[in-house]
């Protein structure tokens, strides 16, 4: 069988593990295959000086709409990143009749619904593997490997930066910034590294994964997002001494009211596996009615372990390359008009237990008094932590965990306890999660 010829837009940290794993496994890949695949055109920044691909078989252009007009072009594989320009080039190469593969979360999480509807108007394939947590096939299992499985719930530590500034905070007692840097340095940051710290990244991937889970369209704007950023060694220590981890979780899970779709740090008993998923790993637990809770593990970033999900897409895509599109798996593994409405519900409706730290007064009766504000509220306490004033100081940390209850309820019970005169400050709040 003739080759199958390849256009890669992007030549940096994924576009480059691309090409190298496509070249250094080309007869691996064709074993498997059975017929070969060429990188023929490629699109990159600075491509004079590039030492990747050899340009006696390869086009090299810094017009990346040369790669996806190009009539010999099968495959456009889009390794920009970015919304503007990616969407653009993708619209162009769907219209082009070109399959798509991309590892752009945030243009899936976004535009999406767009980019499927004109590839299933023109019949051509779009694969985004590794869109979501790197190397780790998680979208062919939810898509294939789960389809007998209602998907009751998703959760998933799903930004390799994220984790990795958390377990050097944790493990090495590191200052934030530095191992943001070094993170960047490593190739695991976004471009705009708050996309990381701030939850978006994580928001994105979660965004595909419940539409994978439950049907439902893409729906980014629905997901509730907060970041790391204003986690504290303190409290890092606090969840250890309870017995539970911080970690920045993904959630999406289908209740009867509705389905919460939220990324924000969370605190996990120390012993479920996925508490112990560290550095720049990334893992994803599905719970489904019929299997139960299967767990997913891997490089949630980094140049190869990306490379790894963008080749299999490639392959996969060669391997139906001329089937009609009714002989694929549906780009969000449902069929088009088997999507269900089911509502996103906002974060004051979401369902959860939490973690509180206060500072109050270290007088008789404040512990009491702070208790019995959270009873009137309908806040169960699950247990109670006090710390001994700092020396010179008179007033205590106090560390609860609750019961679950709703986000609202909590709120109120919160502005309760910070307007008591026993009571300093904000009250910090991080959702715990059981996972079980
Ligand atoms: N910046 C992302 C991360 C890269 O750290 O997980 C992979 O999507």
């Amino acid at each position: 069988m003739s080759a199958v010829k390849v256009g890669l837009l992007g030549l940096g940290t994924v576009g480059g593990g691309t090409a190298t794993v496509l070249i250094r496994n080309a007869e691996e890949i064709s074993a498997r295959l059975g017929r070969e695949i060429v990188i023929s055109h490629v699109a990159g920044l600075d491509i004079a000086s590039q030492s990747i691909v050899d340009p006696a078989v390869t086009k090299l252009t810094e017009d990346a709409f040369e790669v996806v007009n190009d009539p010999e072009v099968q495959i456009v594989v889009e390794l920009i990143g970015g919304y503007t320009l990616a969407k653009d080039l993708v619209l162009k190469a769907i219209e082009n009749g070109k399959h798509v593969v991309t590892a752009n979360k945030a243009l899936i999480a976004t535009h999406g619904t767009e980019i499927f509807k004109a590839a299933s108007v023109k019949g051509v394939s779009v694969c985004y593997e590794a869109a979501v947590a790197g190397g780790i096939p998680i979208i062919k299992a939810m898509r294939e490997g789960l389809a007998a499985n209602k998907i009751q719930w998703v959760a998933g530590i799903i930004n390799g930066t994220g984790n990795f500034i958390l377990t050097e905070m944790r493990d090495k007692g590191r200052d934030f910034t530095e191992v943001l840097k070094e993170a960047q340095e490593l190739g695991y940051a976004e471009a705009d590294p708050t996309f990381d710290v701030e939850g978006i990244d994580a928001a994105h991937k979660l965004t595909i994964l419940a539409s994978l889970a439950f049907g439902i369209e893409l729906q980014f704007d629905k997901t509730y997002t907060e970041g790391i950023s204003k986690i504290t060694p303190d409290d890092v220590n606090y969840a250890g001494e309870l017995g539970y981890r911080i970690k920045h979780l993904g959630v999406a899970r289908k209740t009867a009211r509705g389905i919460e779709l939220r990324v924000h740090p969370t605190l996990i008993p120390a012993k479920r596996l996925i508490a112990n998923v560290d550095g720049v790993m990334n893992a994803v637990l599905v719970q489904g009615d019929a299997v139960g809770p299967t767990l997913y593990y891997g490089a949630g970033a980094g140049a190869e372990p990306t490379a790894s999900a963008v080749v299999a897409d490639i392959i996969d895509t060669v391997r139906t390359i001329d089937a009609p599109l009714e002989h694929k798996v549906p780009l969000l593994g449902f069929q088009n008009e088997a999507m269900r409405d089911t509502p996103v519900l906002g974060i004051d409706d979401v369902e959860t237990a939490y973690y509180l730290r206060m500072q109050a007064d270290d007088q008789p009766g404040v512990l009491a008094e702070v208790s019995d504000t959270f009873a009137k509220n309908s806040i169960s306490i699950e247990a109670v932590v006090q710390k001994e004033p700092a020396s010179g100081e008179s007033s205590v940390k106090l560390i609860m965990l609750t019961q679950k209850c709703l986000e609202s309820q909590v709120n109120k019970a919160i502005a309760a306890v910070e307007s008591l005169a026993s009571v300093q400050g904000e009250v910090v709040r991080i959702r715990v999660e059981h996972l079980d």
